[in-house]
């Protein structure tokens, strides 16, 4: 587990935010009056089924979708991405990595050109090819890949995990206040999973990102977050601590969803005795047991 952090003021926040889409019969109210406030250094988790309006939420966030209504705070003002260059500046700190690795990259660019952007995107047009050489490398080391090995690689040559950790490497160089990890592990398999999460924390941990984390996953949720919040058909139903929200959940639908988890109480460990002396509200053990069983 990570260490204790420091979570500090609120930075980007959300106010009645809604986005409809379609007319009359064919209106959907994805997002529905929705407000948040996010923390320097809060893991916050968006939890709902399928179609609740999550991605929706990410997108508004993202600056990549209007909002039919509302209003999205960023440090206190009320966001202002009119132009290129504060669309630009807004997307130096507020980041995303999605589902579908594949999905992200362009198959005909290098690995070392997808890095070489996110040096670009920082401004670093005057480095030379050494410091170049460093700072894609570095991004490798965090996320245990080498970059020698990759550097002639296209992203279609590498694994769903190693694609994920490449992400990851970006997000590392790109260093954004916000990231917002959309189901970045539903495509990989367990093993990869525990690494990708273990690298997500500890972006958090040692550059102090916010990380919203977008699953279907209650124990997922639970063992990375701060904060829990679950939505239902575009709203937010539950909100709260990690333990507030999933072990004394109020809304029937949280209830609900807890309910469709078989292992979230019981520990992953199969021995007895483990088992026995597991206590039920240590977020390791609930986490372990669930990401081990997350299908
Ligand atoms: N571009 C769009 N046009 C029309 N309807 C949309 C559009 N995007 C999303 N929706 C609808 O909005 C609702 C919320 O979708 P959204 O993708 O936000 O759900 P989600 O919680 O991310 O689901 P999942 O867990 O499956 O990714 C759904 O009913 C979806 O069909
Ligand atoms: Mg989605």
């Amino acid at each position: 587990m990570s260490e204790p952090k420091k979570i500090g003021e609120v930075f980007l926040a959300g106010k009645n935010l809604t986005r409809v889409f379609g007319h009359g019969d064919k209106k959907t109210i994805a997002v529905n009056n929705v407000d948040f406030e996010f923390r320097r250094g809060e893991i916050i988790s968006i939890v709902g089924e399928s179609g609740s309006g999550k991605t929706t939420l990410a997108k508004m966030i993202l600056g990549l979708l209007n909002p039919t209504s509302g209003e999205i705070f960023y440090e206190g003002k009320p966001r202002d991405i009119s132009s290129h260059a504060r669309r630009r500046s807004y997307w130096q700190n507020i980041q995303a990595i999605f589902q579908d690795p594949f999905s992200a990259y362009n198959i005909f660019n290098r690995v070392d050109s997808v890095l070489m952007d996110c040096i670009r995107l920082q401004g670093g047009t005057k480095l030379s090819p050494e410091e170049n050489f460093n700072k894609m490398s570095d991004a490798c080391k965090f996320v245990n890949l080498k970059f020698e090995e990759l550097t002639n690689k296209y992203p279609l040559e590498l694994s769903g995990g190693q694609m994920q950790r490449l992400m990851i490497a970006r997000i590392f160089m790109l260093n954004p206040r916000l990231l917002i990890a959309d189901e970045p592990t539903s495509m990989i398999d367990a093993c990869s999973r525990a690494t990708i999460l273990d690298m997500l924390l500890k972006l958090r941990d040692e550059i102090n990102m916010t990380i919203v984390f977008i699953t279907h996953d209650m124990g997922l949720a639970y063992y990375i977050s701060d904060t829990v919040y679950i939505m239902e058909k575009g709203l937010i139903v539950e909100r709260g601590s990690a333990d507030e929200a999933i072990l004394s959940p109020k809304s029937d639908y949280t209830k609900r969803l807890i309910g469709d988890v078989p292992k979230i109480y019981e520990p992953w460990d199969f021995s007895a005795s483990a088992a026995e002396t597991a206590p039920v509200t240590e977020k390791a053990v609930i986490g372990n047991g669930v990401i081990g069983n997350a299908g």
